[in-house]
């Protein structure tokens, strides 16, 4: 039994030598490849509720987004890869498809933005701790997506409050949530 386990602990060293990432961090990129599937489905939910409900360049905005994040996915998937861990395809079930109002839509977009920068900082935080600094320097760019991914979902809810969902007002919303543009050099 002993000599299973010593045998079992090397033939895991010789895996790990193989790879450049920790199986802790191996773990959290991959609930990160999960967390980006599932925010890829909510906004394909969205982009169809706007479209039945007439919402039409919100709908596209949200078909963007969706694309947006399958891209994040495969980011994450492909790095975990070349890093020589092992990439699980993700299992992903949403359960809302029906919103109560417009505005909602825009609220949940907000909050599920503002919880994957709190994960991605979680993953930051990890890999500093074991001076993990090469997949830091791989989280820099997902950090920068996140201000515009941030922006962009507070800009829109903004125009809520500055237009008004009085009468025509929800189309007038609309019509601008598809020109929300972020554009920092810095
Ligand atoms: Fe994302
Ligand atoms: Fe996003």
């Amino acid at each position: 039994m002993l000599l299973f386990h010593l045998k079992h602990a090397v033939m895991k060293d010789l895996i790990r030598a193989k790879t450049l990432i920790s199986e802790n961090v191996e773990r959290l990129l991959n609930q990160q490849v999960k967390m980006e599937a599932y925010s890829s489905a909510v906004y394909l939910a969205m982009a169809s509720w706007c479209n039945r409900n007439g919402f039409d360049y919100s709908s596209e905005y949200f078909f963007k987004q969706a694309e947006e994040e399958r891209e994040h996915q495969l980011k994450f998937y492909k790095y975990i890869l070349d890093m020589g861990g092992n990439a699980v395809s993700p299992d992903v079930t949403i359960n809302k498809h029906e919103y109560n109002s417009f505005r909602e839509v825009f609220e949940d977009a907000l909050d599920q933005e503002v919880n994957v920068t709190q994960s991605i900082k979680n993953i930051y935080a990890n890999c500093l701790k074991e001076q993990d600094f090469v997949t830091n320097e791989f989280l820099n760019w997902f950090l920068r997506e996140q201000r515009e991914e941030e922006y962009k979902a507070r800009r829109a809810l903004e125009l809520f409050d500055v237009i008004g969902e009085q009468g025509t007002g929800n189309w007038e919303i609309d019509k601008h949530i598809g020109k929300i543009k972020y554009d920092s050099e810095v």
